[in-house]
C-alpha cells in the first residue's frame, strides 16, 4: 500500500529510539503512602511504573542518548534540522537542542530549534519535518521529543508522573513509517493543565483534563476524516498520547461511539494495548509519550507489514491532530527491540523514601551554581551549574 502520488515523494520514519531516566519506581510504593489499593494504580490508570531521573539527568541529556544510536547510525551528512519537543524546557531563550547538537558532534550547517505546546509539540514536529523533506528529499530532519512530566507531590497527579525521550529520523523513501498526507488538527483555550514560569510542577484539573482529552480527539478526528482521512475501520492499529495508558483506552472507545464502531469493548482494547507496553512502565512522558506507544507497537510480536497505525495525539490547553502511517515492507530490521526493552529493565528500582529525595533534590537544584557529582551510566550528563551556565558531558564509565 503507498499514500503518495507519483509525484510526490514518500516521507516518513526512518529510525526511532528512545531513552528514559536511570531510576524506576513502582506504583505500588506510592499507593502505600497515598493508603490505596496498588490496583487503583495497576489497572485503574494502567500503570505500574514510573522513571524517576537521577540528579545529573534531564530533558537534554535523555534527548542526547535517545539521539545517538540514530546519529551512529545513519552519520550526518543529510541532517539539516534538529526539531526539539518539550514542555519542561530548561532555558527561556536557547534552545535545549544546541546543547544535543554539541553533545552528539553535529555539523554547524544545521538549524536547531525547540517547539512547545504541552504533550502536542512533537506531533507539530513531526508534521514540520515531512514538509521540509518533501521539499527537499535529499535531507533529514532529527526530531527529539524529550520531557520530565512533575506535578505537586502528593496530589492525585502525582502517580502520573514519568519522563522520556524519544528521537525520530525523518527522511525520504523511509525504513520503518510512510506518513500518508491528510491530517486532522482541533486547537481550543481550555485550562486543564498548564505550567505558569514560576512553577517547576504543572497545575491540572484532572477531571477536566480527561473531557477535554476526549473533546479533542473527538474534533481532530472529524477534521482528518473531512480531508480525506482513513476511516475508523481501515486503521488497523491506534497510538494515542498516554498519560497513563488507561486514558488511551478511554479516548478509543469514546471515538468508536463517536463513529459508530460495531467493534466490541474487547476489540477496541486489543487495538490499543500493543501499544501500552513502555508508557506502561515509563510513566507519563509528555511530548514523547504517543511516539513510545508507537515503539512498543513496532517492538511487538506482531507482523505489521502494510498496516495502518492511526496516530492521536493531543496536547492540554489544548491542541490536537490526528494523522496516519504505513508499515513499511523490511520494518523489523530498523528497529533496536531487545535494546529497548534492556534498556527499561536496567532501571535501578527504588523506594519511596529514595524518590522523595530524588524529587526533593531536583526542586533545590536550579540555582546559580551547582555541582552534580555522576549517578547516572547514560552517555550524557547534567554535570550541574557553573555561573548560570548549564554544564553538559559524556558520561565517564
Ligand atoms: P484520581 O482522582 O486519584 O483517580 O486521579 P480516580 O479516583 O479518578 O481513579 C482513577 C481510576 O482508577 C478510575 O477509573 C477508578 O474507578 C479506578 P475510571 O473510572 O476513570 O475508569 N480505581 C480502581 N481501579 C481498580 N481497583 C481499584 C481502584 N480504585 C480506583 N482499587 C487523574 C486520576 C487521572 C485525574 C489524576 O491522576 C490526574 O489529574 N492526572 C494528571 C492529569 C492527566 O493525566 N490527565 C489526562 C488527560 S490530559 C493529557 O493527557 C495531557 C497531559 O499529558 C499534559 C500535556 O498535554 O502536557 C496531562
Amino acid at each position: 500500500m503507498t499514500a503518495s502520488s507519483p509525484n510526490t515523494p514518500v516521507v516518513g520514519l526512518e529510525d526511532i529510539a528512545f531513552a528514559t531516566g536511570a531510576n524506576r519506581i513502582d506504583l505500588a510504593e506510592l499507593a502505600g503512602r497515598f493508603g490505596v489499593d496498588p490496583a487503583k494504580y495497576y489497572v485503574g490508570l494502567g500503570q505500574s511504573e514510573m522513571s524517576v531521573l537521577a540528579a545529573d539527568e534531564d530533558i537534554v541529556t535523555m534527548a542526547a542518548a535517545a539521539a545517538a544510536p540514530i546519529i551512529e547510525r545513519h552519520g550526518t551528512e543529510r541532517l539539516r534540522t534538529v526539531l526539539f519537543a518539550t514542555e519542561s524546557g530548561i532555558d527561556q531563550s536557547k534552545a535545549a537542542g544546541v546543547y544535543v547538537h554539541r553533545l552528539l558532534g553535529l555539523p554547524q550547517a544545521v538549524r536547531v530549534v525547540e517547539l512547545k505546546q504541552a504533550c502536542y509539540s512533537a506531533t507539530a514536529a513531526l508534521q514540520f519535518a515531512a514538509a521540509l523533506v518533501a521539499r527537499t528529499p535529499g535531507e533529514q530532519v532529527l526530531v527529539i521529543a524529550s520531557d520530565v512530566a512533575r506535578y505537586e507531590l502528593h496530589s492525585n497527579a502525582e502517580p502520573t508522573q514519568g519522563a522520556g525521550a524519544v528521537a525520530m529520523l525523518v527522511a525520504a523513501d523511509p525504513s520503518l513509517i510512510e506518513l500518508e498526507a491528510p491530517t486532522g488538527v482541533y486547537t481550543k483555550d481550555v485550562m486543564d493543565f498548564w505550567r505558569p514560569n514560576h512553577s517547576a510542577t504543572a497545575i491540572v484539573d484532572g477531571k477536566l483534563s480527561i473531557s477535554a482529552y476526549q473533546d479533542a480527539i473527538e474534533g481532530a478526528w472529524e477534521d482528518f476524516r473531512s480531508r480525506g482521512g482513513a476511516a475508523f475501520d481501515e486503521v488497523d492499529h491506534f497510538c494515542y498520547h498516554q498519560p497513563f495508558t488507561k486514558m488511551a483506552i478511554k479516548a478509543h472507545r469514546h471515538l468508536a461511539k463517536v463513529v459508530g464502531s460495531e467493534l466490541t469493548q474487547a476489540e477496541l482494547d486489543a487495538q490499543i494495548e500493543p501499544t501500552t507496553g513502555y508508557n506502561r512502565r515509563i510513566g507519563n512522558s509528555y511530548t514523547a509519550s504517543v511516539y513510545l506507544a508507537l515503539l512498543a507497537l513496532l517492538d511487538s510480536d506482531l507482523d505489521l507489514t502494510g498496516e495502518r497505525i492511526g496516530f492521536l495525539s493531543y496536547g492540554s490547553g489544548a491542541v490536537a491532530e490526528v494523522f496516519s502511517g504505513i508499515v513499511r515492507s523490511g520494518y523489523r530490521s530498523a528497529l533496536r527491540s531487545e535494546d529497548n526493552r534492556a534498556q527499561l529493565d536496567a532501571r535501578t528500582a527504588i523506594d519511596d523514601a529514595r524518590y522523595l529525595q530524588l524529587l526533593g533534590d531536583a526542586a533545590a537544584a536550579d540555582v546559580h551554581d551547582v555541582v552534580h557529582p555522576q549517578q547516572t551510566s547514560a552517555p550524557f550528563r547534567f554535570a550541574g551549574v557553573a555561573a548560570d551556565q548549564r554544564q553538559y558531558e559524556p558520561t565517564t564509565a
